[in-house]
């Protein structure tokens, strides 16, 4: 079930700032890709392209090679796109349950509601990320950043994607969040999952990725394997501030 995701030539533009410019690259199926960059660089704009959550100015967008640009965000998810947030946004007035469920049905909330729930799966999304059967009744208010993203995850996972797009998914986790995250993305690997990874803590993302993609400025600075794109002289310049 592995997918690749190739990225050409992307602009996006808003107004006059070009938080994405020219980019090229290409997640091979099964691959997995850390995408990092200083704050602004542009990392989660290129998540909300490829979700058709906003439009880019120009370039392309292919899922195993068919064009996702002109569909809708269900569309693309129904192919087998799916993101995380930076920041955690479940539904706050829904359970656990409820929120994976909204996974489950990406193209409506109401068609969710009609057809009820699917406990099993919930139950299944659920403790794959960590949680107990008796955290599926809790709400978002209840739970901590950890849990939070873990329900990011779950939802993520609910939609059955391809190619799954993590947008800083160990941010303000303990330790022990991390490495059951961590563990989760490595399972997902072995499976044949494809990523894109964004994520500030490096040493978190290391272990995760095979090769890596720097930007600034919504440009690429460096592609290449992690080793190689850390120790470059762009990366040094702009990323870790060492001119
Ligand atoms: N909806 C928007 N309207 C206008 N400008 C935006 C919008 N979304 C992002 N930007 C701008 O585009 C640039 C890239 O932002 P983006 O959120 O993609 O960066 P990022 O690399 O994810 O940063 P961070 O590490 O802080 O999450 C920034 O200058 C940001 O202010
Ligand atoms: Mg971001």
């Amino acid at each position: 079930m592995s997918a690749s995701l190739k990225i050409t030539n992307l602009v996006k533009k808003f107004g006059g700032l070009t938080a994405t410019n020219d980019l090229s690259f290409t997640v091979e199926p099964g691959q997995s890709v850390g995408l990092i960059g200083p704050n602004g660089a542009g990392k989660t704009t290129v998540f909300s392209l490829v979700m058709g959550e906003h439009r880019q100015t120009s370039g392309s967008i292919m899922l195993d090679g068919e064009e996702l640009s002109k569909m809708t965000t269900p569309a693309r998810i129904r192919r087998g796109v799916s993101r995380t947030y930076q920041v955690p946004r479940p539904f706050a007035e829904m359970s656990v349950a409820e929120n994976i469920r909204v996974g489950l049905m990406p193209d409506s909330v109401f068609g969710m509601i009609l057809k009820g729930p699917n406990r099993d799966r919930e139950l299944e999304l659920a403790m794959a990320v960590g949680f107990s059967e008796n955290d599926l009744d809790r709400t978002p208010a209840e739970l901590s950043m950890g849990d939070l993203r873990k329900l990011e995850m779950a939802r993520t996972m609910a939609t059955d994607p391809k190619v799954m797009l993590l947008d800083e998914v160990f941010a303000g986790l303990t330790v022990a969040e991390i490495a059951m995250i961590s563990g989760l993305v490595q399972k997902m690997r072995s499976d044949g999952m494809t990523f894109l990874i964004v994520s500030h803590d490096l040493k978190a993302l290391e272990p995760l990725v095979d090769t890596a993609i720097a930007i600034n400025y919504g440009s690429m600075v460096a592609q290449g394997s992690y080793g190689d794109v850390m120790s470059s002289e762009a990366v040094r310049a702009s990323y870790l501030g060492e001119a």
